[in-house]
């Protein structure tokens, strides 16, 4: 593993994970939503899991990628994954790790101040920060909502940025963590009691926080700009050339975070009237976007809706790269209702470019369509009513 491939900025403690997934060996789900009990081993290659609509197909997908980064990308609210009329529900994931095996474990329990406690745990013990918990199982859930990645608002390309990030570096996580409570915390000054003093106080630790974040999510973009652009060529068969652009909320001239830190201060000086005015904060990594241009021209503008969905697939795809070249071995990669959502040619391509030794899940319900098209081997999981069939 290269630990050194993503430039630190000055001052963080970069430890990268030690443990990289190889393999995830066996599920246990218990009420996770519709699925009441499940006990599931998984082979490596294609994973098909298949059965008519509303089975709990997303549903096992979604459960599976808790383990990851302890949260749901799809749930508004977190008490809604327990199974209706259930107190708690249980994942349990045991998974191949280079040396070794490791237990992953997510218990969610209605109750508590906030209507759900959720207890995380790696090997029996617990972790009471979600930074010790996310990237010890890595992998990419490529949702439906993914291929408006391109098309849609930047809060979605700062969030795929994020749960790249995160996955990568539990400092990126911790990081990003206390920027968005100081962040909520100098908002709540501007709505209710806007001091120039006390919206001070908080604007240094958003600087240097806001600071090594900006560094981060450059030195992410610059990681996965070429292997969006190879996956981009070989998707298009040379036809588009795809290339992003880290856009952050402050000029990005200095790459020293001190200088930048210093560059935040100066514009939070320079807003804040106006941040008085509007009530928020203007400035920071919470206003960043990617850009994503297509045969040089911005996609989300101008590209065709077929453009924008190729080159979202693309950022997806280099963001499961980017974690295989991070840590030696490529994550688990779940495609939830991807390929139903696409059209013939870009179904085959597709398939052609998921390496046949990575564990993928994926879901579909006409199986026959990737059948036709994939000849490497394929395991099926059929899902009936929330039970997975025996086969
Ligand atoms: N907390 C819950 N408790 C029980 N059932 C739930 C809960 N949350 C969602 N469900 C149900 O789970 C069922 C299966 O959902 P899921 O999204 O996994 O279906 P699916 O098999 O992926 O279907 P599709 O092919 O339409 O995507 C839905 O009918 C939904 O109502
Ligand atoms: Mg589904």
């Amino acid at each position: 593993m290269d630990s050194s491939s993503i430039p630190s900025p000055e001052g963080w403690d970069l430890r990268v994970l030690e443990v990289t997934l190889v393999e995830l060996l066996h599920l246990e789900l218990e009420n996770f939503r519709n699925l009441s009990r499940v006990s599931r081993s998984f082979p490596s290659g294609l994973n098909l899991v298949t059965g008519p609509n509303a089975q709990g197909k997303s549903n096992l997908l979604e459960a599976l990628f808790l383990l990851s980064v302890g949260k749901s990308l799809r749930a508004h609210r977190e008490d809604d994954l327990i199974q209706w009329g259930a107190p708690f529900a249980r994942i349990v994931g045991r998974t191949a790790l280079r040396d070794g095996e490791q237990t992953v474990e997510a218990v969610l329990e209605r109750g508590g101040a906030f209507g759900i406690r959720k207890t995380l745990r790696i090997n029996g013990t617990h972790c009471s920060r979600l930074s010790q918990f996310v990237g010890r199982t890595p992998m990419v859930h490529f949702l439906p909502s993914d291929l408006d990645l391109v098309q849609g608002e930047p809060f979605r390309r700062r969030r795929y940025l994020d749960v790249l990030g995160a996955q990568l570096h539990p400092d990126y996580l911790r990081e990003l963590q206390s920027y968005q409570k100081a962040l909520r915390e100098r908002n709540h000054l501007l709505r209710t009691d806007p001091r120039e003093s006390l919206l001070q106080s908080y604007e240094i630790l958003l600087a240097e926080s806001g600071s090594r974040i900006t560094l981060r999510r450059a030195a992410l973009v610059e990681r996965l700009a070429p292997l969006a652009a190879r996956f981009h060529r070989e998707f298009t068969q040379e036809v588009e050339n795809l290339r992003i652009e880290y856009r952050p909320s402050i000029e990005l001239e200095e790459r020293e975070a001190n200088l930048l830190v210093e560059a935040f201060l100066r514009e939070f000086a320079r807003s804040r009237g106006q941040e008085i005015v509007r009530k928020t904060t203007l400035t920071g990594p919470h206003r960043d976007d990617l850009a994503v241009f297509v045969n040089g021209k911005d996609a989300r503008f101008f590209g065709s809706q077929g453009q924008q969905r190729t080159a979202s697939i693309s950022l997806k795809l280099a963001e499961a790269g980017l974690m295989e070249e991070e840590q030696g071995d490529p994550p688990l990669l779940l495609l939830d209702d991807i390929l139903s959502e696409l059209d013939r040619a870009r179904t085959r391509s597709l398939l052609a470019h998921l390496p046949g030794s990575r564990q993928i899940l994926i879901t579909i319900t006409e199986e026959e369509k990737i059948r036709a098209m994939f000849t490497g081997p394929l395991s099926t999981h059929v899902i009936r009513q929330g039970e997975i069939l025996a086969c």
